[in-house]
Formats: C-alpha cells, structure tokens, sequence
C-alpha cells in the first residue's frame, strides 16, 4: 500500500482523548530535558493536545500536521489560552526547517507511515530543524512485544480493526471498518515497524546519535517486552 492512506484515513481515528496528553507531555519534557525558553517542533501535532502542555511549560512551540482542520483547533486553543504558538498545515515530507529547535518529537505511533526511503528522509528533515545539540524523539509501537501477542482482530464500539504483520516489508497493516449511520466505512493504516538496531541506524543516518531508549511514557527503559519503543537522539 502507498503512503496515501494517510490522506484518507478518517479525522476522528487519528487522536487520543485530550485529558492522557499531560502525563505524556511531563515525560516528553523530560526526555528531551526541555526548559522555558526553548524553540520545540511538535510534528506531527494533531491538534496541538501535547504541545499545548509544553507551552504553558515555557517552550516555544511550532506544530506540523497534514490536516489543517487540526492545526486550526490547536491555534484557536492556544489563543484561548493564550500560549503563543505557531501551527503550519503541511506534510511531514515537506518540512524545510534548518537549524532551528532545540527538540523536535514525533509522538503516538505517527512514525513509519512512508516507504523505506520516505521515513529515513523524515528523519533527515527533523535532524535538519534541529540546531546543534538538539535532541529528537520518536515513539513507536514496540514490534517485538506486539508481535508476541498479536491480535489479529478487535472491536471497540462501532470500530472493528483487522490486523496483518508482512514480515517481508516489516509493516503492519490494519483494516478498519467504522459503522456510521447504519453505513460501513472503510479506512486502511500501514506502518512500518522498526526494531531497536534499524531506528538507531535511522537516526546515525540522519547525523543523531541515541541516547536512550525508553519503554513508555513512565519513563522506564525499553526492554523486549514494553509496549512502546521510544527513541532519544542528539544531533552531533
Ligand atoms: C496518531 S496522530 C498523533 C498526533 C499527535 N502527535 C498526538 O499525539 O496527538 C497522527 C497525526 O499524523 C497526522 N498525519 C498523517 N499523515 C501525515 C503527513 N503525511 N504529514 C503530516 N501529518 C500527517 C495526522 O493528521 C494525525 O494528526
């Protein structure tokens, strides 16, 4: 499946409850060993449910995301709470930063939606928006956990998710059918899974050396066995 499956996938199964985005914030904070005054890419951001913790925190934040409908939430939220803040609708694979942020984070599985060359160069552009000593984070699925108890089917309310690993191009790919109406709407995810070596060759690909590997946002270090796989690099 190509990458355009993110153009399509429905608005409303693309975010989390905004009351998790504090807890997740504190530890992005930390990780990335923020501090008032900071410029921080959030990319992409949805509608800004994390950056927003960050501002009131003192960082200077920017967000990316495809969808303007979502950046437009999050600049009205922001003003609301007047935070400054700078939202750009934009995909990921056009950022254009050089050399600006101190931290940029990818954050809630938004990695590995391209091709192999599409994430590298992802990667790349969120090493280029960082200024030297910078610090990138990118959360992931862990592969290896999932893989160890995989369902292959679920259903939530009006969701039912089919669920497939392709071992040959290390994705998983999930089918989604939401009931809306009495009508059945189709939506399609592929996302590239990376294991802990393949996301440390990534980031010295794009000029970051990792610092640490975490297992979820409590912060303990990643083992086989966590659920998440959560990358800290510096750019050198
Ligand atoms: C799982 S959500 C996570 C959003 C945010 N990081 C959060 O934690 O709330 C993934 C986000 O990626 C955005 N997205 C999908 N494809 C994109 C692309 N090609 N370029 C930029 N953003 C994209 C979606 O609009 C969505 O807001």
């Amino acid at each position: 499946m190509g990458a355009d499956w993110t153009e399509h996938f429905a608005e409303d199964l693309w975010l989390k409850p905004d009351a998790v985005g504090a807890d997740e914030a504190a530890f992005i904070k930390k990780a990335l060993r923020l501090h008032r005054g900071q410029s921080v890419l959030d990319a992409p951001c949805g509608a800004g449910r994390i950056a927003i913790h960050l501002a009131h925190a003192g960082c200077r934040i920017t967000g990316v995301d495809l969808r303007p409908s979502f950046t437009a939430k999050a600049s009205v939220r922001f003003e609301h709470e007047k935070v400054p803040g700078r939202f750009i609708a934009q995909d990921l694979r056009q950022m254009e930063f050089k050399n600006e942020f101190h931290a940029a984070y990818s954050w809630c599985g938004s990695f590995g939606y391209f091709s192999e060359a599409g994430n590298l160069d992802v990667i790349r552009r969120y090493a280029l928006a960082l200024r030297q000593g910078g610090r990138l984070l990118v959360d992931q699925i862990n592969r290896e956990n999932m893989l160890r108890h995989f369902a292959s089917s679920r259903q939530t309310g009006n969701r039912s998710m089919r669920t497939r690993w392709d071992a040959k191009t290390q994705r998983v790919e999930s089918d989604w059918v939401v009931v809306r109406d009495g009508r059945r709407e189709h939506n399609r995810l592929s996302i590239r899974l990376y294991t802990p070596t393949q996301m440390r060759r990534l980031f010295e690909q794009a000029g970051l050396i990792v610092e640490a590997l975490h297992a979820s946002s409590n912060g303990e270090p990643y083992r086989r066995s966590s659920k998440r796989l959560i990358v800290v690099g510096r750019k050198i």
